[in-house]
């Protein structure tokens, strides 16, 4: 009895002085939330699998259920769900009539509309992989796209035929649908009308559903990836539960909840994680052709939203575009949910439009390290209790910060990180597990780049997300850098992020990248920032100062170019590797480019001059 009391009595005591009891008080209620709602998403996820649902299959159910609800909105049409399904068993007769098979692919190049979805869930139907091609992509980069997932063909949109036009002749031997979305335009030679063999095509139910396997490939989507030509990345049935149901269980949405999703389709964000609540929960979601800012609290009063998507820059720019009250007076919007709302303006958009819940995730489209922020708690991409490493086996492991290789010790194992200490985030991989398995790209030698192996044990193999994370004593996460995000200045690493962070809150609302530039005559990199100003309000003074009283002389980007529009990518991120490549040349860039001098301790014009002395050595740095 004695002894049992004087055990409780230390543990407690421990507990007291390790600081645990303050941490537990802080967190049980997260962890509660969190441990029901993952048992409710382990336990559906599980009774899929074992069903051998697929999407398709998925959507038959939801669809019974409910046939006449609204599935989707575009413009001023509506969708309902037994047109969705209609209009996908007449794509899936159709292309089975034209020969393609179960496990064959095809790329989709078309904007955002109902019909987009359509198009691959009909094509899922009779076990056809969709291939989603940025639309952005032109010339090498789109047939590369197009070659790298083995598609048979392609359907395009009428507005993208002159892509098609320009790469016809390395196009040999794929067939070619073109989609009207126009119909005025002409239709390519060589291709056929996908719009109207449609029309004719039958609207009765696919046999061929039913062979669907919930390991099946669904889709190919693209991710940029930090260097070179896109990666096809696998998404199976599981993958596309996973990721969808992954928000909707974590999350408070129900399925009464109408979501805006304006982004792109062929991304996971809007193809997945958007248009996902529609097929698989049966939410009504409202899609729209290409993101506007302007247009946001308009769409989402129109169309009755209470829950919506953002990424990377999209609240920025919202937060940038509203200037009166009644812009977004009115609007139902209870939920936000996203990946990249910036910790400097957490708070303000969502007092500014009277947001009750943001799930901001971590997640990458291909990997198993996904992580969500349940309570809202500014900044923070997702939490692990610290105590429950061994059940989610994501691990923070210590790296260079400057290639982001991980470290290892004298037994050649990686070393965990500790609370507050930066480190790159790597998922256990295991086949068994839906959640922790990696599906992979379409191309093995990308696959194997990011897979590690023999990290705390012989034999074990890990995910590398390449994302630098650090977690606080509660287990929250917050995102520190992609890497290759460092450069080396004057001996020093300077992590763009950093400074990044220091730019958005000294000029308010101004998007900015940063990035290390080759001077010649110098080692390493100096910085270089990108600002955007649409509003031109970018005082240069200011921006100096800010940056003074918060970073080490080092760390103080050398170039600013100073850009009134807005060149991005489809996530909305700027364009960081042509930035780069422009650099500050004179002969490249028309933009304003200013220079960081260091005795005056200010930015002054970056002129043709001071290009040529840069060039000779002859400028101090
Ligand atoms: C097609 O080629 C023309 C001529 O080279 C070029 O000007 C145009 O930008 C190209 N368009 C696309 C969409 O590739
Ligand atoms: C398409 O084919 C028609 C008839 O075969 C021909 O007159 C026309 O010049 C062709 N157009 C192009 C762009 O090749
Ligand atoms: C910068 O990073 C390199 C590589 O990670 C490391 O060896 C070096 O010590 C770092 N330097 C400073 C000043 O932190
Ligand atoms: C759900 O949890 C059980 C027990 O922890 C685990 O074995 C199973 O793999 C999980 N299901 C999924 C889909 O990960």
């Amino acid at each position: 009895m004695w002894v049992v009391l004087l055990i409780i009595a230390s543990i407690i005591i421990y507990l007291i002085k390790s600081g645990w009891l303050d941490i537990l008080k802080k967190t049980y209620k997260r962890d509660l939330r969190a441990v029901h709602r993952f048992t409710r998403l382990n336990w559906t996820l599980r009774c899929w699998q074992q069903r051998q649902l697929t999407v398709v299959k998925r959507f038959l159910e939801v669809t019974k259920k409910h046939p006449e609800k609204v599935a989707f909105r575009f413009e001023d049409d509506v969708w309902t769900f037994r047109q969705v399904d209609e209009y996908s068993n007449k794509v899936a007769n159709y292309f089975k009539q034209e020969g393609f098979v179960r496990g064959e692919t095809v790329a989709l190049y078309l904007e955002s509309r109902p019909e987009y979805v359509c198009l691959w869930l009909g094509l899922s139907k009779i076990g056809v992989v969709t291939a989603l091609i940025n639309t952005n992509l032109v010339s090498d980069p789109f047939v590369h796209s197009v070659q790298v997932a083995e598609s048979k063909a392609i359907i395009y949109g009428s507005g993208y035929s002159e892509t098609i036009t320009n790469v016809s002749k390395k196009l040999s031997g794929l067939k070619l649908y073109q989609f009207h979305e126009d119909l005025k335009k002409p239709l390519l030679n060589g291709s056929v009308d996908l719009r109207a063999k449609l029309e004719e095509s039958s609207p009765n139910y696919v046999k061929d559903i039913a062979e669907g396997k919930t390991r099946d490939k669904v889709l190919y989507i693209y991710t940029s990836g930090t260097t070179g030509l896109p990666k096809a990345a696998v998404i199976t049935n599981v993958r596309y539960f996973m990721l969808t149901m992954g928000v909707y269980s974590m999350s408070s949405m129900t399925e009464d909840d109408v979501v805006y999703d304006p982004l792109p389709l062929y991304h996971s964000a809007g193809g997945i994680l958007g248009v996902g609540q529609c097929l698989l929960n049966g939410l009504t979601v409202a899609i729209r052709k290409k993101f506007s800012a302007s247009n946001f609290w308009k769409d989402c009063i129109k169309y009755r939203c209470t829950a919506a998507q953002y990424i990377g820059e999209t609240c920025r720019y919202i937060l940038a575009s509203t200037k009166d009250d009644k812009e977004h007076d009115g609007h139902s919007v209870k939920i936000i949910y996203g990946n990249g709302l910036r910790p400097q303006i957490w708070t303000k958009f969502v007092t500014t439009f009277n947001i009750e819940e943001v799930y901001e995730f971590y997640g990458a489209t291909e990997g198993n390290t996904n992580l969500i922020n349940i309570d809202s708690t500014p900044g923070a991409i997702g939490f692990v209790p610290r105590y429950a490493h061994l059940l989610y086996p994501v691990a923070l492991v210590k790296c260079d910060s400057l290639t982001g290789e991980p470290i290892r010790n004298e037994n050649g194992c990686c070393i965990h990180c500790k609370p507050n200490e930066a480190g790159v985030l790597f998922g256990k991989i295991n086949h068994k597990k839906a959640f922790f398995s990696f599906s992979g790209y379409a191309d093995p030698k990308a696959t194997q780049k990011k897979i590690v192996q023999n990290v705390f044990k012989k034999g074990d193999f890990y995910f590398n997300s390449g994302d630098i994370l650090e977690y606080d004593d509660y287990g929250y996460y917050y995102f520190k850098d992609r890497t290759g995000d460092t450069f080396r200045w004057k001996g020093e690493n300077v992590s763009t992020s950093e400074i990044e962070a220091v730019i958005s809150n000294t000029v308010e609302l101004k998007d900015a990248v940063v990035f290390g530039v080759e001077v010649p005559h110098t080692e390493g990199k100096a910085g270089m920032v990108a600002i955007v100003d649409l509003t031109e309000t970018l005082n240069i003074n200011e921006l100096s100062e800010g940056l003074r009283a918060h970073l080490p002389g080092y760390a103080i980007p050398l170039f600013v170019r100073v850009m009134h529009s807005v060149p991005m990518t489809g996530t909305y991120k700027l364009k960081k590797k042509e930035l780069r490549d422009d650099g500050y040349d004179l002969n490249k860039v028309t933009d304003k480019i200013y220079f960081y001098n260091s005795k005056e301790k200010q930015y002054v014009r970056f002129t043709p001059e001071l290009y040529e002395k840069l060039k000779e050595g002859k400028l101090s740095l």
